[in-house]
């Protein structure tokens, strides 16, 4: 009885074993017809699965499967690949054995950290073999240009610190920052260099009759409207003299300097999402599970690589046309969110005039590049009236009907539309009048 079970355990392991392959072999076949695995390939990744298993192994139950050593010394040869099939069958079914071969004896963390070096190893050659092969087999990923308004005040460095910051986490980025002033200033330069980001710097000063005066209520004029529309200008210009013209994959999104933005509303869950959940698959005791785990990292890694997110869903970056979702804690409300029914945006849950064509924040949407350059004269109005910036931009790009929901149909709120205090300088103030004041040499 207990042989049956062992054994109808291993058949089951080795449906999950070949599993991978027959996916990765179909798809050599099926996905636009591109080639995308060769033998080397499908046995590299045996043997990396091979590895993980046995760290994990080692790690739960201090024993090892004599046959898998011996597949890793065969190497990666379609025949290892074979090979290592067959008796991954007879290691599985010893598997629950202790193992009496001399490698026991060896010291359990000596062998982990050797094999964990195999294994990054292994994973290095993986992103090599890709980083070569990238520039025939893979549309490349869509740019994100996202542009950024900014301002001289005592809490700048800080929003741009933040989201510079936000930003080196997502892959295929762009910022073009748009000081609004008369020069580039020292501070913005210096944090842009240091930013480790690609970027654009920009400048254009708000003219003085649309500025905000001290002491103004915010919502007097519209901000950042210059600096928007001389980033576009930038992008159109750029793009214009670049391979590919008007056909360029891309989106453009307006990012404010002080909102609050989730890494999940630019891409797919990242490949930290996808790692994590293997580790934690991994550390279970069913070695059927860890299987299946193995299975779902690489058909991850190789969707990824293909562009093609079937596990997830897409945000900003699919962006064909206008893609919007809700904003927190925006317009004197929790959240405002275009409403979806049918899959297709039918209005908007706002609680201020929300007969405007669009009545979204600035935050709540992200277009394509290829409209943006097909439409060169669209900008923003800064004589628009209040709240009615966004509308003025999107009303001949885009109808309601049109918009692409994105943050699982407008139902997660992954943007927020966050203030920062201005803080309080009284005892700044009464030190510098007793010449006390902070060091003007020290940036904040
Ligand atoms: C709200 C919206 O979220 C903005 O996108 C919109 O531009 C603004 O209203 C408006 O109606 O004009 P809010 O938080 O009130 O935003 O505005 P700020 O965050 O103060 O300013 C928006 C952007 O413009 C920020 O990136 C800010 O750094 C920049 N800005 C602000 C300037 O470039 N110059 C200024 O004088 C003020
Ligand atoms: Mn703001």
């Amino acid at each position: 009885m207990v042989k049956a079970v062992k054994y109808t355990c291993a058949f089951v392991g080795i449906l999950f074993k070949i599993f991978p392959y027959s996916l990765a072999l179909t798809s050599k076949y099926s996905y636009r017809g591109q080639p995308q695995n060769t033998w080397k390939e499908l046995a590299l990744l045996h043997d990396l699965q091979h590895i993980s298993l046995l760290l994990l192994e080692l790690h739960v139950f201090g024993r090892c499967h004599f046959p898998i050593f011996l597949i890793l010394k065969l190497g990666k040869s379609s025949l290892a690949f074979v090979l290592s099939t067959v008796l991954s069958v007879t290691s599985q079914t010893f598997a629950g054995q202790r193992c009496d071969c001399s490698e026991h004896d060896m010291p359990k963390d000596r062998t982990i950290s050797r094999l964990r070096g195999e294994l990054h190893r292994f994973q290095e050659q993986i992103r090599k073999s890709e980083a070569t092969k990238q520039p025939q087999k893979q549309p490349a990923k869509p740019t994100i240009f996202v542009i950024t308004p900014t301002y001289a005040r005592l809490v700048q460095k800080a929003e741009l610190t933040r989201l510079s910051q936000t930003f080196l986490h997502v892959p295929q980025l762009h910022w073009i920052v748009v000081e609004d002033s008369p020069h580039k200033t020292p501070l913005v330069t210096d944090l842009m260099v240091k930013s480790g980001l690609t970027y654009t710097h920009l400048h254009m000063p708000t003219a003085k009759d649309r500025k905000l005066l001290e002491g103004d209520p915010s919502w007097l004029k519209p901000r950042g409207v210059e600096q928007r529309n001389e980033g576009l200008r930038w992008l159109r210009e750029d793009r214009r003299a670049h391979p590919g013209g008007d056909n360029q994959q891309g989106v453009v999104y307006f990012a404010d300097d002080d909102n609050t933005y989730s890494l999940q509303i630019f891409d797919e869950v990242g490949p930290q999402h996808v790692t994590s959940a293997f580790s934690l698959l991994m550390k279970t005791t069913s070695l059927h599970i860890r299987e299946v785990a193995v299975f779902l990292f690489f058909y991850c890694h190789n969707c990824r690589r293909k562009n093609y997110y079937p596990l997830v869903s897409c945000q900003m970056r699919s962006t064909q046309r206008v893609s919007v979702w809700p904003v927190g804690l925006v317009g004197g409300m929790k959240y405002e969110r275009p409403v979806v029914e049918g899959g297709k945006v039918v209005r908007f849950h706002t609680g201020w005039r929300p007969s405007r064509p669009f009545p979204m924040d600035m935050a709540g949407f992200a277009l394509s590049l290829k409209l943006v350059l097909a439409n060169p004269e669209a900008c923003f109005d800064g004589d628009a009236p209040m709240g009615f910036l966004e509308s003025s931009f999107l009303q001949g790009l885009v109808t309601m009907d049109e918009l692409e929901p994105k943050a699982d149909n407008c139902s997660k709120v992954l943007v927020w539309h966050t203030r920062t205090e201005k803080p309080k300088m009284k005892r700044e103030e009464a030190l510098q009048a007793q010449g006390l004041g902070s060091d003007h040499g020290v940036e904040v």
